[in-house]
C-alpha cells in the first residue's frame, strides 16, 4: 500500500488520479436536490460538532440495544441533520452522541463519478457497532470532505476493498463487501467512532485545501505536470 501511495507522488500521476476522481459538480447538484425535500415533515436537525470538540476525539461506546427508542430517535436526528446540510454520511459523535452508530448512502451518480464502471450505489444505511476488515492491502487516494471540518477538502488514502459488519436498527446482523467510494465512505464514517478525522489519515498535508481553492489547486498540479514532461 505504501508503494501505491508513493506511486502517486510524481505530479503527473497524482494529477491524473485527482482529475479522475474530482467531481464536485455532481455533489453540489445532489445537495440542492436534498434541500428541496427538507420542506416535508418536522426536522430535528442538530448542530454538527466541528474539529476541536472533545466528543469527536472519544472512542464511542457500543450500542447495547439497537431497538431501544433512544436509538431510533438518534437515527432520526442524524438523518435530519444530514438532510439539512447535505452529505453522504454522518456518525453519531458528530451530533454529540458518543455511540458506535453511523448512517450513509451512496447515490448512483456519485458512485459513478468516483468509480466509473465499477459504480456501486448504496441505499440509505444504518450501521450499528460496525467492524471493518480490509480485504486488500491496496489503498487508493480520493478526495474527502467532512461536515466536522467545514470548508476543507483533502486527498486521503483508503482501502479499496473491505468487508464490514454490524447490526441494523432491528438488531439484525449486516455483513457487506464494499469497494471504491462505498468502501471509502464506510471507512471515513467508522473512523469517527474511534475519534479520528480524515486529516489524520492523510499522508501528505499539501493536499489539504480549502474547497474554494480546489480549482486553483488542480490548475497548479496541471502546471507542475506539464513542467515535468
Ligand atoms: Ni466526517
Amino acid at each position: 500500500m505504501i508503494t501505491r501511495w508513493r506511486g502517486f507522488t510524481t505530479p503527473k500521476r497524482l494529477c491524473e488520479a485527482l482529475n479522475d476522481i474530482f467531481r464536485m459538480n455532481s455533489l453540489k447538484k445532489r445537495v440542492f436536490i436534498i434541500k428541496s425535500s427538507d420542506l416535508v415533515g418536522e426536522m430535528t436537525a442538530k448542530t454538527i460538532l466541528k474539529m476541536g470538540n472533545p466528543v469527536l476525539r472519544e472512542i464511542a461506546e457500543l450500542v447495547s440495544d439497537p431497538t431501544a427508542p433512544e436509538i431510533t430517535e438518534l437515527v432520526q436526528d442524524m438523518r435530519d441533520s444530514l438532510l439539512a446540510v447535505g452529505g453522504v454520511g454522518l456518525a453519531a459523535p458528530q451530533i454529540g452522541v458518543s455511540k458506535r452508530l453511523v448512517i450513509f448512502e451512496v447515490p448512483a451518480d456519485r458512485a459513478e463519478s468516483e468509480d466509473g464502471a465499477e459504480a456501486e450505489a448504496v441505499p440509505p444505511t444504518v450501521l450499528i457497532n460496525p467492524v471493518i476488515e480490509p480485504l486488500t492491502e491496496e489503498r487508493k487516494l480520493g478526495w474527502e470532505g467532512c461536515l466536522s471540518v467545514p470548508g476543507l477538502r483533502g486527498v486521503v488514502p483508503r482501502y479499496t476493498h473491505i468487508r464490514y459488519s454490524g447490526l441494523d436498527l432491528a438488531g439484525n446482523p449486516i455483513e457487506v463487501e464494499a469497494k471504491g467510494f462505498h468502501a471509502r465512505v464506510v471507512q471515513h464514517e467508522c473512523d469517527h467512532l474511534d475519534g479520528i478525522l480524515y486529516p489524520e489519515r492523510m499522508t501528505n498535508l499539501q493536499y489539504l485545501v480549502y474547497e474554494s481553492e480546489v480549482p486553483a489547486f488542480m490548475e497548479g498540479l496541471a502546471a507542475e505536470k506539464s513542467a515535468a514532461e
